[in-house]
């Protein structure tokens, strides 16, 4: 018989919390049909090699081993792809999710009335526990912003604690970003319908072992998942991430042409040289740590990968500038030839660099 309940847990170097975490879920669940699905990134402390070790004699352990990919949201979505339960649950593997709540959700999830079951830390009786005070701030903050996005007035739209059912989650799989760490938010982003759902409270427990995930790039990859989600139709993200990015770039060429030309009275050639490319480096960077987050390059690969980006944007800059001159003597005004040049000089850089950088097939 399949299972019941399929818990899903997106783990990334969590070897110390398994034994744990599987040993709890048995205990809260022992009248319960479950299994536990860990989906793991290929953790150096080789989590899954656990897992699978576990899993030998306990049918209700399983693991789906990923290469070469990084990612809460995506881990949780293939996580509950590979089940056939009609509830599926998402939660942290470091034992900071409360799991005694548990029985309640599915309880709550089995009368029909519901979509969805989100541990809350918001309501009532629910708490962040000794979260760091900045960890604090910083999660109601994105609380605050995350409800802008949405219809409803769910108190902890951030939470990586919650139940669904199987039939909503097909429903609305296919809007899903996948992108980052805040999968409930993409979820309640997705859902176009009202959500029936339920929040139940708990407190947030201490990290036992191991460390968070979360660093500023989450942030980013939050802002990201925003932007995505309010004009990603119109525009693809990594497009505008792209352009955002070569404004900078500008910054940076302008200010390295004034300091190489006024301050130290070098050549203006030189200076214009020098500045092109420390600007193209330092879009590179940029793009390589924000914009292609995802599927960033490093060690050789990110020495080849800047080599590639000085050869392709020259192209672009060629580009720029034959398209630029040619509609400046059509008569086009100045400053439209200057800027469709510099547009299309720019999505030349992103398709290319896209597709043979980074190796994004649809950007
Ligand atoms: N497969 C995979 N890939 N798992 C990951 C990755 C990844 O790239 N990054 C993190 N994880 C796993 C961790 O191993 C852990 O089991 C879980 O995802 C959450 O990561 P933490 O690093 O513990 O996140 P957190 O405690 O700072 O934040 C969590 O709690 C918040 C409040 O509930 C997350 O669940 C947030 O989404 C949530 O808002
Ligand atoms: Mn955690």
């Amino acid at each position: 018989m399949n299972a019941e309940l399929t818990i899903v847990v997106p783990t990334y170097n969590e070897r110390e919390n398994v034994i744990q975490l599987i040993d709890s879920l048995q205990l809260v669940l022992a009248n319960e049909s479950w299994e536990v699905i860990f989906v793991d990134d290929d953790s150096g402390d080789n989590t899954a090699a656990l897992v699978r070790e576990i899993a030998r004699s306990d049918s209700r352990v399983r693991c789906i081993h990923r290469l070469k990919r990084r990612g809460l949201a995506s881990a949780s979505i293939e996580g509950i792809l590979a089940s056939a339960s009609p509830y599926v649950c998402i939660m942290d593997a470091d034992l900071q999710h409360d799991e005694k709540i548990l029985p309640r959700m599915l309880e709550a999830i089995r009368t029909g009335q519901f979509e969805l079951i989100i541990g809350s830390r918001y309501i009532s009786t629910g708490s962040v526990g000794n979260l760091a005070r900045y960890r604090t701030i910083i999660s109601r903050l994105a609380t605050l912003l995350g409800q802008q996005l949405l219809s409803n007035k769910i108190q902890d739209p951030m939470s990586g604690f919650f139940m669904l059912r199987r039939d909503y989650f097909e429903q609305i799989m296919h809007e899903l970003s996948g992108k980052g760490f805040k999968i409930l938010l993409d979820i309640l982003a997705s859902t176009r319908a009202p959500v029936r759902y339920l929040e139940i409270p708990y407190t947030m427990r201490n990290r036992l072992h191991g460390t968070s995930k979360l660093d500023s790039g989450v942030i980013w990859d939050f802002f990201a998942l925003m932007l995505d989600k309010m004009l990603g139709r119109l525009l693809p993200v990594r497009f505008f991430m792209f352009v955002t990015v070569g404004l900078m770039g500008v910054l940076v060429h302008m200010l390295s042409l004034w300091s190489i030309y006024r301050l130290i009275g070098g050549e203006f050639l030189l200076a214009q040289i020098t500045g092109t490319y420390l600007a193209m480096t330092s879009n590179y960077t940029l793009n390589n740590l924000f914009t292609y987050r995802d599927v960033k390059l490093k060690g050789r690969a990110f020495f080849r990968g800047l080599f590639s980006f000085y050869i392709y944007c020259s192209f672009g800059a060629f580009i720029n500038l034959v398209l630029s001159e040619y509609l400046f003597e059509q008569d086009f005004p100045w400053w439209l030839a200057g800027i469709l040049g510099a547009v299309s000089g720019s999505v030349w850089n992103y398709a290319v660099t896209a597709a043979f950088i980074w190796k994004v097939e649809r950007p």
